[in-house]
C-alpha cells in the first residue's frame, strides 16, 4: 500500500504532527507515505515541485514542530469557493487529472488535512471515485462534526498567554487593552480565551454588540475602582444594527455577514484581520475618554508548535486517519466526539459552520462570570 498526505488550507499547529502520525502507523504496516508538496496541487502531473518520500526517519522531530513541511494552498484550482450561494463544483476534467496523477504516483489512498474548502473538495473526489480521508484542521474551531479541531487548544493557549501579558500592562497604566484574535465566522479562540485568560468583555461574530453594552461594562468596572478593562475581540465579530448605526461607514451586523449567512464558508474571503481590534479600541477610547491600546495577535495564533494537548490530539488523528484507509473506509473525516474518536462522512462535515451554540456551556459559563458580551 502506497498513500498520499497532503495538507491545504491556512497552516496551524499540529499539522506536522499529524503527517508524522500518518507516517509512523502506516509504516509500521508496512506501507509507503508520499508527501504531496502545496495541497492538491501537488497531484497534477505538470505541478512544478515533485512529491516527497516520507518514512520515519523523514518524519522525525515533527511532533513539536509548527507549520508544515509539505506547504500549503488555500487558493488555485482546488479552491471550493462558494459561487451563486453554491459551493464551487471542480471540473470534471480537473478530478481526473487527479486521478491519473495518483495513479502515475502509484497511490492507493490519499489523506486530506484541512479545513473546510480542503475537506468539501475532498467530499468532491470520494464522490468521484478517489479514496481519501480527511482531517479535521483549523485554530477556528468551526467545523461541523466534531468537537474539536486541530489547531485550536494551540491558538486559544497562545491568544490566553497574550491576555496575560496585557492585563499586567492595561493594568499598570489604567487602560482598556483590547485583543484582536482570529474568528471569522466563529468566536471559539475569543471565548474561550476570554474566560480562560479573565477578560472582561468578550465580542465575538455569534452576537453582534453594542458600545453602550461595553462602556456600562467598562463604568461598572470603574465604579468598583478597577480602573482597567481587558476585551476581547473576534476579528468576525460585529456592531449590531440599529437606527443610529446603520448610516456610518463602520462594520456592523448589516455590513458584514453574519453567520447564518456564511454557510458555506468562502475561503478566498476578504482579510478581516487588522480591521475590528483598533476600530473598537478608536471608539471606546472616545466615548470613555479612558486610554486604549489594541493589540492585533494574528499569525501568531497559528505559529509555532503545538500545545500537548493537539500533540495527542493530532496523533489520534493521524493514527485513525491510516485505520479508515486500511478499512477502505474512505470518504470520511476522522472526529473527535467526547472521549471518542470516529469518522463520518465527509459531506456531512462541510459547508456549514459550527459557530458558539448561544445557549451553550461556555456562554453560560461567560455570563456566570460576569463577562460583557456586547449584548
Ligand atoms: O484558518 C482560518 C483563519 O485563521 C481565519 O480566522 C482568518 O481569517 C484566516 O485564517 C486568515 O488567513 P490568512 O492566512 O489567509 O490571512
Amino acid at each position: 500500500m502506497k498513500i498520499g498526505i497532503l495538507t491545504g488550507g491556512g497552516d496551524c499547529p499540529g499539522v506536522n504532527a499529524v503527517i508524522r502520525a500518518v507516517v509512523r502507523s502506516a509504516a509500521r504496516r508496512g506501507w509507503e507515505s508520499v508527501g504531496l508538496i502545496g495541497g492538491y496541487e501537488g497531484l497534477l502531473p505538470d505541478y512544478k515541485l515533485p512529491p516527497r518520500e516520507l518514512d520515519v526517519r523523514a518524519v522525525a522531530g515533527l511532533l513539536s514542530r509548527g507549520g508544515t513541511i509539505l506547504g500549503t494552498a488555500n487558493s488555485g484550482q482546488f479552491a471550493t469557493k462558494v459561487e451563486n450561494g453554491k459551493i464551487r463544483q471542480l471540473p470534471k476534467d480537473l478530478l481526473d487529472r487527479t486521478k491519473r496523477g495518483m495513479k502515475r504516483l502509484g497511490l492507493e489512498a490519499l489523506v486530506a488535512i484541512g479545513g473546510d474548502g480542503t475537506l468539501s473538495a475532498a467530499a468532491q473526489m470520494h464522490k468521484h471515485g478517489i479514496p481519501i480521508v480527511g482531517v479535521p484542521k483549523t485554530i477556528d474551531n468551526d467545523l461541523d462534526g466534531t468537537q474539536m479541531t486541530f489547531g485550536f487548544d494551540s491558538a486559544v493557549d497562545c491568544a490566553t498567554d497574550a491576555l496575560d501579558r496585557l492585563h499586567t500592562t492595561a493594568e499598570s497604566h489604567n487602560r482598556v487593552g483590547v485583543l484582536e484574535v482570529m474568528g471569522r465566522h466563529a468566536g471559539w479562540i475569543a471565548l474561550q480565551s476570554g474566560v480562560a485568560g479573565g477578560a472582561d468583555v468578550v465580542l465575538m461574530p455569534e452576537i453582534p454588540f453594542t458600545y453602550e453594552s461595553i462602556c456600562a461594562k467598562i463604568a461598572e468596572r470603574e465604579g468598583q475602582g478597577r480602573r482597567f478593562t481587558i476585551v476581547v475581540v473576534a476579528e468576525g465579530a460585529c456592531e449590531k444594527v440599529t437606527p443610529e448605526t446603520r448610516p456610518k461607514a463602520k462594520r456592523t451586523a448589516a455590513t458584514a455577514a453574519s453567520p447564518s449567512e456564511i454557510s458555506p464558508p468562502k475561503p478566498s474571503e476578504k482579510r478581516l484581520g487588522g480591521v475590528m481590534g483598533p476600530l473598537v479600541t478608536a471608539e471606546l477610547e472616545q466615548r470613555t475618554r479612558k486610554e486604549a491600546r489594541c493589540c492585533v495577535l494574528g499569525h501568531l495564533q497559528r505559529g509555532g508548535g503545538p500545545t500537548s494537548f493537539d500533540r495527542a490530539l493530532c496523533s489520534i488523528y493521524g493514527a485513525e486517519a491510516v485505520e479508515r484507509v486500511a478499512a477502505r473506509d474512505f470518504g470520511k473525516m476522522v472526529a473527535y466526539q467526547g472521549a471518542n474518536v470516529t469518522a463520518i462522512p465527509l459531506k456531512d462535515a462541510v459547508g456549514k459552520l459550527k459557530t458558539v451554540p448561544l445557549n451553550g456551556g461556555l456562554i453560560r459559563t461567560a455570563r456566570a462570570l460576569g463577562i460583557c458580551l456586547g449584548d
